[in-house]
């Protein structure tokens, strides 16, 4: 019955293909039901080349494996393969194919911080001690593969390899078969969709193998799981010791970025073969999309290794800080945004009129000549001593565009760079080969005060738009007789920066912007100025003319916020063995804070202004809070299930993420989708003037996890012109693993002039809900959005 239907199946597709010589062919995931594989076909690869060798017709032509780029079986079932359009929606409708999903692309969004999360003492912390340091643990980098000869990936001391594990440690170029060890005990690369859609790499620029020629997946991978290393620091800055979160868990790397990208079908293999190798957690310091989770290959890879019990924690992008940036905001993800810690390096710059701008930088070559002042040139600017454009294009110029520069003018001088366009790494080769002896990369207003330090190829540092401001303006105020001079004095590390933490500029904020019932990020951790492992083969700047070599590096970015989360899970994990994902992240988040080292409410680093729970979700992370949470807010993968009927996904969208048919009538009776039992609460509701008041209510189930009988009492820090009433206001434990129920009614004001809201603006009011027991604080940010109608 089933071949038949299949083969009718073929028969309709052939009767479609004709004149779609123009639809070019692109890259599909195919989703199927692996239960509904026809009894004629031995293996489903065989079923899954069959359906697209007939959906694609005679004219196909197929690389020598075949026309299959991946078939998946762990973390979801189905396979990748390169199709017209046409073809992909003939299969989409047919029998046993769940979902058919274009590929997408995505990029890369990069040691004190063991020691600012408090994870560095003598004995050893409890988290550490009773975790044994996470050694059973797996620990998945999805990244641009690893430099595995790095002392951070040293194997001394560890035990044998945990019995779990069933990965494979794959070979090639740069990468001999003896590289993993018991430290490093898996790796492989996943090629195959990008060079389906780009061509063949080029294997002078890139290997096929799982080396690390980026820097970024070594970086991350030793923020997760570095081993102790003494001393470490990059070209003489943040000297100390550098060790990952969770020093003794294994790593496991699977290289999925190149040269063009990381891409859908790669990343999905990547997470397929995680699965069934039997890691623990997921690392992905990777941008997200925002399409419906039934679209997003990496919400879909996600929820299948969430289903087998593995923590994902995913950046949330470095789209910020304007609102609606994050991405990766399933709920069964972890989205973890990026805070500065109390370690800053000052360059600031001196100009000859007496002023001095802030400034940072880990620069490490030669300095500039002491006591010295150098002139400044400007190419943004006609007036003023002198322009540096060496086409008289002065917007690239002023952005420091390669070839952009004249050398006769710039040379020996210090020049300024607006922040934009290249990368400010690559400004500052630009500047050093026209004959610049050193830079200011200068933010323009929409970057705001944001700062980063990079370890450029020549003496530099980089400025706020204020600063920024200053300088230009002095700039265009010099003349031939008198012009502008500055110097760059740098200062090195500085410990005990107040404030700290701040929530970095770039990171991306809320509200989620494909289901706002669900707050993301969900939390911060370090991500500014991180010092982490650095492959021998690549310049520090990251650029192929920088030819300085460094053990480590210091990158900034949600990429770097993200290992911090997956090596606490591992070590959380280590510590509660039955926890699931949910109650992993439910304790990251209900022990997170939102106060900064001078006691206050932290604040945004692109304004000086007090963050709020778009920006920062639950707050920073605080490891040794998370060991012992006192309650959880669990959620099993049905509940997931009855959230997506909630979004009113249809059941086929749901089966394309759950690989089950969903019936969604007891879900959708039982409430809405701010009723998924998560750590934080989050209303939205239309202002539309002429209510006056907008309530709803939300259902939440603690599990006590934090020993025996114990009483909790709500606290309630209600948002602005709302009142907020939790029922029962008490709860009364017996025994561990006890889950108790209640209910929060959240009754919110209209704004004041509702009315005169623009339309499409929105107010946010937040609040916190605190469950209290005499030893544990368990808080939940409480976040209600007012929406102006459209129109
Ligand atoms: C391959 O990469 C090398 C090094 O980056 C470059 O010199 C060469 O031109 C590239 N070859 C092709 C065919 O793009
Ligand atoms: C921090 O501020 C709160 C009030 O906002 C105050 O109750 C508390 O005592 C302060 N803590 C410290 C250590 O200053
Ligand atoms: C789903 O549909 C119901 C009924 O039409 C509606 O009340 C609810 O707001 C919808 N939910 C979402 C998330 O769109
Ligand atoms: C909150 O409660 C007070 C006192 O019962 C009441 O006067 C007020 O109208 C309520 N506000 C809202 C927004 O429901």
């Amino acid at each position: 019955m089933v071949v038949v239907r299949l083969l009718l199946l073929l028969a309709v597709v052939a009767g479609v293909r004709g004149g779609e010589d123009a639809d070019a062919s692109r890259t599909y995931i195919v989703r199927v039901d692996a239960d509904a594989k026809p009894s004629a076909f031995p293996t489903h690869a065989h079923w899954y080349e069959s359906a697209v060798l007939a959906a694609s017709g005679p004219g196909g032509e197929w690389p020598e494996g075949g026309p299959l780029i991946h078939t998946y079986s762990a973390a979801l079932h189905g396979f990748s393969a390169r199709m017209s359009p046409s073809a992909a929606a003939a299969l989409a409708g047919a029998p046993g194919v769940a979902a058919v999903v274009p590929e997408r692309v995505r990029h890369l969004a990069t040691t004190r911080s063991p020691g600012f999360l408090g994870l560095l003492s003598s004995p050893p912390s409890a988290i550490l001690a009773d975790s044994d340091f996470g050694s059973d643990l797996v620990i998945a980098i999805i990244d641009t593969g690893i430099s595995p000869a790095h002392r951070s990936f040293h194997d001394r001391g560890l035990g044998p390899v945990p019995p779990k594990w069933r990965g494979v440690c794959a070979s090639g170029p740069g990468f001999p078969p003896n590289s993993c060890n018991r430290k490093l005990v898996g790796a492989r690369f996943f090629s195959a969709g990008y060079e389906a859609t780009s061509g063949r790499m080029n294997e002078t620029a890139e290997v096929r193998s799982p080396l690390d020629n980026d820097g970024h997946g070594t970086h991350t991978a030793s923020i997760a799981a570095g081993r102790y290393v003494f001393p470490a620091s990059t070209l003489g800055y943040a000297r100390g010791v550098a060790s990952g979160m969770a020093p003794k868990a294994r790593l496991a790397a699977y290289k999925v970025c190149w040269a063009g990208g990381c891409f859908d079908s790669d990343i999905l293999a990547a997470f397929d073969a995680a699965v069934a190798e039997g890691v623990d957690v997921v690392s992905l310091s990777v941008g997200g999309v925002v399409v419906p989770y039934y679209l997003d290959a990496i919400a879909i890879g996600a929820f299948g290794a969430t289903e087998a019990g593995i923590v994902v924690s995913a950046s949330a992008g470095n789209g910020g800080p304007g609102g609606l940036t994050v991405t990766n905001v399933a709920p069964w993800m972890t989205t973890v945004g990026a805070g500065s810690m109390d370690r800053a390096f000052p360059a600031n710059v001196r100009l000859g009129n007496g002023q001095v701008l802030d400034g940072v930088s880990v620069y490490g070559g030669p300095v500039l000549q002491s006591g010295k002042m150098y002139e400044l040139v400007y190419a943004g600017t006609s007036s003023g001593a002198a322009s540096a454009s060496s086409s008289g294009d002065g917007y690239s110029a002023s952005m420091c565009l390669d070839g952009s520069l004249d050398p006769a003018a710039v040379r020996g001088k210090i020049v300024v760079c607006d922040r934009g366009v290249n990368s400010r790494a690559a400004k500052g080769d630009v500047v050093h080969r026209a004959g610049g002896v050193g830079m200011v990369l200068a933010n323009g207003v929409f970057d705001g005060e944001g700062l980063v330090a990079d370890c450029h190829v020549l003496p530099a540092s980089a400025v706020g738009a204020a600063s920024g401001e200053k300088l230009r303006k002095y700039i265009a105020s010099s003349t031939q007789q008198k012009p502008a001079t500055g110097t760059i004095l740098f200062q090195g590390t500085h410990l005990g920066v107040h404030p700290a933490p701040v929530v970095a500029a770039f990171s991306a904020r809320g509200p989620n912007p494909q289901s706002p019932e669900i707050l993301k990020p969900d939390l911060i951790a370090p991500g500014l100025n991180i010092l982490a492992a650095w492959p021998n083969g690549v310049g520090p700047a990251g650029i192929p003319s920088d030819g300085r070599r460094t053990e480590f590096n210091i990158l900034s970015g949600t990429s770097m916020a993200c290992p911090h989360i997956s090596g606490l899970a591992a070590l959380l994990k280590a510590a509660h063995p039955t926890w699931s994902p949910a109650a992993i992240k439910s304790a990251l988040m209900t022990t997170a804070y939102i106060k900064d080292n001078r006691n206050g409410t932290m604040v945004d680093e692109s304004t000086g202004k007090v963050a709020d729970v778009f920006d920062f979700g639950a707050g920073h992370v605080d490891p040794m809070l998370a060991m012992d949470p006192g309650l959880i807010y669990d959620i099993t993968p049905g509940d997931y299930v009855s959230f997506l009927c909630n979004l009113n996904y249809t059941g086929q969208n749901i089966r394309a993420i759950t690989r089950r048919p969903a019936d969604c009538r007891g879900a959708r009776r039982a409430g809405h989708a701010g009723n998924l039992n998560y750590p934080s609460l989050s209303a939205t509701f239309v202002a539309d003037g002429i209510k006056p008041t907008m309530k709803t209510h939300f259902i939440r189930t603690v599990t006590n996890v934090g020993g025996g009988r114990s009483v909790y009492h709500a606290t309630v820090r209600a948002p602005a012109g709302s009142n907020v009433t939790v029922q029962p206001k008490q709860l009364a434990f017996r025994r561990d693993g006890q889950k108790l129920s209640f209910t929060v009614h959240v009754e919110t004001a209209a704004p004041v002039r509702a009315k005169k809201m623009e339309p499409g603006s929105s107010e946010v009011r937040s609040g916190t809900l605190t469950w209290r027991d005499g030893r544990h604080a368990v808080n939940s940010p409480i976040v209600v959005t007012l929406q102006a109608p459209v129109q």
